[in-house]
């Protein structure tokens, strides 16, 4: 098969997060970010999908082995962000505002460099069932 195919691996992670500018003051943050800013926290069911795009391979028929993808999501990504409070337990979001945006590129940069560079990859990130994002963005 020389046409490209695009295979997704779906995997899931909780996670606690506040939404907090520290140069504003409380009352703006309140404003801006409503009760995602309280100060106690509060926690999302995030539901990841990584989308791999490329030609199967001619001996496996393979894009990539979604085991593989499985097992690489479950290392770089769920031993960081599983179970975390993602303002105070990473480091990747001690001075990043843990938006679904900021989380989706973050997600992307831990990933990237462990897929084959011939291969297109996505990442899209459901904070809820209504909520989510995408990158990179074509
Ligand atoms: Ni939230």
């Amino acid at each position: 098969m020389s046409k490209k195919v695009a295979v997704f691996r779906r995997e899931h992670f909780n996670a606690a997060h506040r939404l907090f500018n520290a140069a504003w003051d409380d009352a703006t943050n309140e404003k801006v970010f409503g009760k995602c800013a309280l100060p106690n926290y509060h926690g999302h069911n995030y539901e990841l999908e990584v989308k791999v795009v490329g030609k199967p391979n001619k001996d496996t028929g393979y894009v990539m082995d979604m085991k593989d993808l499985g097992d690489l999501i479950k290392r770089e990504i769920h031993s960081r962000f599983d179970h975390k409070n993602l303002n105070l337990d990473t480091k990747e979001f001690k001075n990043v505002n843990p938006t679904a945006e900021n989380i989706v590129v973050v997600i992307y940069q831990l990933l990237r460099p462990h897929i084959d560079k011939k291969l297109e990859m996505q990442v899209r990130l459901y904070e809820t069932p209504r909520n989510f994002v995408e990158y990179p963005v074509d």
